[in-house]
């Protein structure tokens, strides 16, 4: 029989699931991060070597969801949308208020969004679980993601990449580059200089 994960220091009275990966050295804040977890893969979320998770995180996994926390990545507060897969590198520094959504979970066509929302009062709890595709995010090692970001389904951000503070990312963000705005836009690439002083 296993034991119930519980954390000492937590203001909520729930559990980390049994197929969350936590490193020893590793820091979640509080289990209420696992409140709209549901993933039923072996592993559906691991979090990696000196990783943190804080409170105004949601790990918001669907049945055959998977997260990937590399090792020393920091998620000061993101809405974790993930119906297949999102994976964040090594190094990654995600500020609060953020989210990234690898499906939109609702459907396009209005009627079906109707029935999906009548469908909704039924269910116990009661959520939307239309079948919408999703797509990977992918955010690569040494990233920093700015407050307020949303990151939509399918994009990869390449290694070292900045999202500045309220962007919207649709496209994929090459390595060492600096996105702002909506849709977030190439603003510079990172120099040689730079690039190096972080390795
Ligand atoms: C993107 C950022 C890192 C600045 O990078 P920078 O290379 O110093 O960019 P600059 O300030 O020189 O701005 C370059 C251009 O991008 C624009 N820009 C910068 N940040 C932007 C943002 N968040 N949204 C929209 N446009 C932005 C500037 O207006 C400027 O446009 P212009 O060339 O037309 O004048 C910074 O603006 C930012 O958003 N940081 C995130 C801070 C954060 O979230 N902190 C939370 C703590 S973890």
């Amino acid at each position: 029989m296993s034991v119930a994960r519980t954390l000492p220091w937590d203001w909520y009275p729930g559990t980390i699931p049994e197929n969350v990966a936590v490193n020893d050295t590793a820091y979640v804040e509080t289990t209420f991060s696992f409140t709209k977890y549901r993933s039923e893969l072996s592993v559906g979320v691991r979090i990696g070597r000196g990783s943190a998770t804080y409170s105004g995180t949601m790990f918001d996994v669907g049945p055959r969801g998977r997260v990937h926390l590399g090792d020393y990545v920091l998620v000061h507060g993101a809405w974790i949308i993930c119906d297949a897969e999102i994976e964040i590198g090594d190094y990654t520094l995600i500020s609060w208020n953020v989210v990234l959504m690898d499906t939109y979970r609702v459907p396009f066509d209005p009627l079906e969004r109707r029935r999906e929302l009548e469908r909704a009062i039924v269910r116990c709890p009661r959520r939307i679980e239309a079948e919408v595709p999703a797509r990977p995010i992918r955010i690569g090692r040494v990233a920093w993601i700015g407050f307020d970001v949303c990151v939509l389904p399918g994009v990869t951000i390449g290694e070292g990449a900045i999202v500045g503070a309220r962007s919207v990312v649709m496209n994929d963000v090459p390595p060492y580059t600096i996105v702002a705005g909506n849709p977030a836009r190439v603003v510079r690439h990172l120099s040689t200089e730079e690039i190096n002083h972080g390795r």
